[in-house]
């Protein structure tokens, strides 16, 4: 029998129609947090708390060893003024693949769904009114160990909390194909979503930033030749009519964003390819003028428009802003389902 989920309520909201309504993206939480504790094999613990900082040794785990993850959706206020969750659970599948991936123990589902609910019945009044406002939810999980011992740690924390914004990005992005860096490699952990793998392409993002791009568009780890992601997003061309995105290889993260597209896509009978995409192939295209757009896609963003990439010294400058393109089409319905404007016929929300 799992244990109830204890609340104690803050005494001092925090929350302002200015907060909720004007926050960018990723600066402001909410008033409470769920958190649960992991110790001698058994899910301990589950408490709503005031949102908070949080006391810990010097010597955990995950700041040394980096047994930790995150995973990132949305809540949404939908047109008849409830309370929708994109996704959710494909998010928990994925955070217990991550889990396995760095030795760390299985979240329940039930654990996970639960407490999400809960905080965010908790924490309503902060799911955003405006248009394209919605509540992000970051789930991190974390060993807590006070050891300095190269093992799998034996406790563990895992926390949810969330944020009142808008979109990621504003506006089309510039891109700078990454040669020097990469971002995975056959074998190590790009198809899950460590915090390893951002840490690791701060450096890449930062540089490339210096020379006016927003951030880089990864390429493989071998031949520095296919597209990979674009930035912290999964990535998408449209060469020729055709929706092409690099396939799940092992490499790049599997996008619950990524996965809703392709779905729309393929239901409304476009013609989708996951396969390798050469940057050559892209360029070739963009010279050709057979490069019709190119996007990332991420639970942040929704759909990014990538509106030039530079390579070796070059920029491709690459059209965005139409409204009949893929990106405009696909932002549309996704975001008409998350806010159900549209009947929710896969089943992705979740209400609370
Ligand atoms: C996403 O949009 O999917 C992300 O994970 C972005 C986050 C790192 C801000």
């Amino acid at each position: 029998m799992p244990e109830p989920i204890t609340i104690v309520r803050t005494k001092d909201s925090r929350l302002t129609e200015d907060l909720r309504e004007n926050s960018p993206f990723g600066t402001n939480y909410s008033d409470h947090m769920f958190v649960v504790d992991y110790c001698d094999g058994q899910w301990r613990d589950a408490r709503i708390v005031p949102f908070g900082p949080m006391e810990l040794s010097p010597a955990t785990t995950a700041l040394h060893y980096g047994q930790s993850f995150f995973e990132g959706f949305k809540a949404h206020r939908t047109a008849d003024g409830r309370v929708a969750l994109f996704r959710p659970m494909a998010n928990h599948a994925r955070l217990n693949r991550t889990a396995a991936r760095l030795a760390m123990p299985e979240l329940p589902e039930s654990l996970f769904r639960d407490g999400l609910v809960e905080l965010i019945r908790t924490d309503r009044d902060w799911v955003p009114r405006r248009d394209g406002g919605s509540l992000y939810v970051r789930p991190v999980y974390f060993g807590t160990d006070d050891s300095l011992m190269v093992r799998p740690a034996s406790r563990y924390r895992f926390v949810i909390f969330t944020s009142p914004g808008g979109p990621y990005f504003a506006q089309p992005i510039r891109l700078l194909a990454e040669e020097t860096y990469v971002r995975a490699f056959p074998g190590g952990t790009g198809d899950a979503k460590t915090a390893g793998n951002y840490g690791g392409g701060l450096l890449a993002a930062k540089l490339a930033q210096a020379k006016g791009y927003a951030n880089v568009l990864w390429l493989d780890g071998k031949e520095r030749r296919f597209l990979e992601e674009s930035g912290v997003m999964n990535v998408m061309v449209i060469i020729n009519g055709v929706a092409i995105t690099p396939p799940l290889s092992g490499t790049i993260l599997p996008g619950v964003t990524r996965d809703s597209a392709l779905t729309l896509l393929r239901e409304s009978g476009a013609k989708v390819e996951e396969r390798p995409v050469s940057i050559d192939e892209v360029l070739s295209a963009q010279s050709a003028g057979t490069l019709h757009e190119a996007f990332g896609i991420g639970t942040a963003a929704i759909i990014a428009p990538i509106a030039c990439i530079g390579y070796r010294g070059k920029d491709y400058e690459i059209p965005t802003g139409s409204t009949t393109g893929f990106a405009q089409q696909l932002k549309s319905q996704l975001t008409a389902i998350q806010y159900a404007r549209v009947p929710d016929t896969h089943n992705w929300l979740l209400y609370v």
